[in-house]
Parts: structure tokens; C-alpha cells; sequence
């Protein structure tokens, strides 16, 4: 592929659709969202407004990292507060359905429609990838092209237009561009990590205190696993509870599932047969964690599972 092309042609796409209008677009920190983020900012300059939404379901350190890297590369990123709306959205939610609808209308209705408004912008530009159309179109997503899912018209409804310069590329394309625009490895190797963020990774209830949980879980598999070379490593807090032994005294305590799985791009997974003592590890430094118990590695392949758990 030629990447100078592709540029060179999508940064006339943008600068067409956009005029002498604004635009604004949403970072999450993933390799999607950032490459969108450069591209959009080497077409637009200053007319293209990043923003950054704390919903709060991010990884420890997630939020001042992407905005501080960003910053670094001479891109302004603006960290917008939301997470009290997320975790208001989110509370007394236990369906999955329910739960993810509950983050997208928040973002989309709520933080991301004000933030359209009161700066005027016209164009929205979308992360979105081949793969997600794939699997939108074939049914076995449904977090994917949200707007239409969700029954809204963006151009009707708040004005906007959305433009995803990056449709017709694959994960790995997107990558080879992102080296391509000069981005560093903590981006363009970065592992996937969802939209709504640690609500996929919390079966049942997201709480405050179930959050914390899971994202100290997350930091350990992390740090244990970054260099296995794995598609996506994770941690999952479930929604039972477990009897167990701590300090002589009986406990019922919380779940922790690990995952960690190879795989191309996502549509199918298998796991990783890591050594026993790593997993020994991992479950050693999850179980200090204050209410849990226990550790279960999931050795299951998508399909029948998915990745993520909710
Ligand atoms: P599943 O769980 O469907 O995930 O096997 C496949 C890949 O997609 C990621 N994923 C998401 N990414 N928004 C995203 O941007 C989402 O709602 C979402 N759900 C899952 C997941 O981490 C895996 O890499």
C-alpha cells in the first residue's frame, strides 16, 4: 500500500468535506482513533478540535498518558470530565445490551452531542476500520456504526456529518500507516482495548468499587504479560462470588478470570498456552488484591466465546 498516497488523498477528502468549517474527533488512545487523530490534524490544523472523554471505565494512568502523548506530538487534547455521567448511566445495569447501550448514549447523547454543539463543528471523523464494517454488516457486532444502530441520523440530528477515513484499511494497515505518520510504539503496537472500556470486563453491576477492582486486576496482567506477545491479555471481575480462606477466616470473595489470546484481528481468538508459572504469578498478585479469591484462566477460543465478556 502507499501510504503517502493514501494521506495525500483521504487529507483532501477531510479538507473538501470540512471547508472552512470545524471539525471535531473523539481519541481514545487505541491505534484507530490516535491515526485518525494525526491524519486529521495534519488535513485541518487547528480547525480539527480532539477531545479526550473520561467516562471514567479507563485503565489506570489511561487518561493523563493519551493526553500527555498527544501533547508531546504538538496536538491539543482536550480531557472532558464525564465521569460521573457514565457512572450514573451505568448504575443498577446488569444486562450486557443494556450496559454498552448505556455508555454509547452517554458519549454520543450526552458528552460527545454537547460538545458538537457548542463548538459548531460540522464533521465528525470516526476510527472506524474494515473490520468493523465486516462485522457489522454480518451481524457479529453491534457496537460498531452505533449512530445508525442506535436510530440516529447525525446529519438530521445534531447537525454533523461523519467522515471515517479509515473504512477501507485493516488493523494491521492501520499500524504500518500509523509507523508510517511517525508515531511511537506505545501507539502503534498498542494492544486493543474497547470503547466502553472496563464495563465490557465487569459481568453484572458497574460500581465505583467493582471498577477499582478490575482495573487493579488489569494493571497485573498488564505488566505481567507485555511481553508475550499476545493479540490482547485482560482481566475479567465476575459477577458470583466464591468461598475462600484468608487470615484463618472463611471469605466470600470476588472473581477474577485472565484472558490472553493470539489472534490476527480479532474475528477469531485462541488462547494462550502460557507457562504455568507465569499463570502462578498472575494469580499469586490478583488474589493480594483486597476481596479477591480467585483466578481462573479462561482457555476458551472465539468462537464459541468472545473476547471480552460482556
Ligand atoms: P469481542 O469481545 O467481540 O471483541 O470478541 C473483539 C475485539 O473488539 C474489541 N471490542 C471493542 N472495541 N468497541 C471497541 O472499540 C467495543 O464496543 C468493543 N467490544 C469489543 C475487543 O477488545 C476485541 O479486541
Amino acid at each position: 500500500m502507499d501510504y503517502d498516497y493514501f494521506v495525500k488523498q483521504q487529507s483532501e477528502v477531510l479538507r473538501e468535506a470540512a471547508g472552512d468549517g470545524r471539525a471535531i474527533n473523539a481519541l481514545s488512545g487505541g491505534v484507530d482513533s490516535a491515526v485518525v487523530t494525526v491524519l486529521g490534524h495534519r488535513a485541518l490544523g487547528d480547525r480539527l478540535k480532539t477531545i479526550f472523554v473520561d467516562n471514567g471505565l479507563m485503565r489506570e494512568g489511561e487518561p493523563e498518558r493519551v493526553v500527555s502523548t498527544f501533547t508531546a506530538m504538538g496536538i491539543p487534547v482536550e480531557r472532558i470530565d464525564a465521569r460521573d455521567e457514565f457512572l450514573g448511566a451505568l448504575a443498577g445495569l446488569t444486562d450486557p445490551e443494556e450496559k454498552r447501550r448505556a455508555v454509547t448514549t452517554s458519549f454520543y447523547q450526552g458528552v460527545f452531542g454537547r460538545v458538537v454543539r457548542e463548538t459548531g463543528a460540522r464533521i465528525l471523523l470516526h476510527g472506524t476500520i474494515l473490520t468493523d464494517i465486516e462485522e457489522t454488516v454480518a451481524g457479529i457486532k453491534r457496537q460498531h456504526n452505533i449512530l445508525a444502530q442506535l436510530g440516529i441520523d447525525p446529519e438530521r440530528e445534531y447537525g454533523y456529518q461523519v467522515l471515517e477515513p479509515l473504512q477501507t484499511l485493516r488493523k494491521n494497515e492501520v499500524r504500518a500507516l500509523a509507523r508510517h505518520l511517525g508515531m511511537g510504539v506505545e501507539l502503534t503496537e498498542r494492544i486493543p482495548f474497547p470503547g466502553p472500556g472496563l464495563a465490557t470486563r465487569i459481568v453484572g453491576e458497574v460500581t465505583p468499587e467493582r471498577l477499582e477492582t478490575v482495573r487493579a486486576a488489569t494493571a497485573i496482567v498488564e505488566d505481567e504479560l507485555a511481553s508475550s506477545g499476545a493479540f490482547q491479555y485482560l482481566a475479567v471481575l465476575l459477577g458470583d462470588k466464591a468461598t475462600g480462606i484468608r487470615a484463618g477466616c472463611r471469605e466470600f470473595g470476588q472473581i477474577i478470570v485472565v484472558r490472553c489470546v493470539a489472534s490476527r484481528d480479532a474475528r477469531e481468538a485462541t488462547a494462550v498456552e502460557l507457562p504455568w508459572a507465569k499463570l502462578q504469578r498472575i494469580c499469586g498478585r490478583i488474589t493480594e488484591l483486597p476481596g479477591v479469591n480467585r483466578c481462573l484462566y479462561d482457555l476458551t477460543p472465539k468462537p464459541p466465546a468472545t473476547i471480552e465478556y460482556v
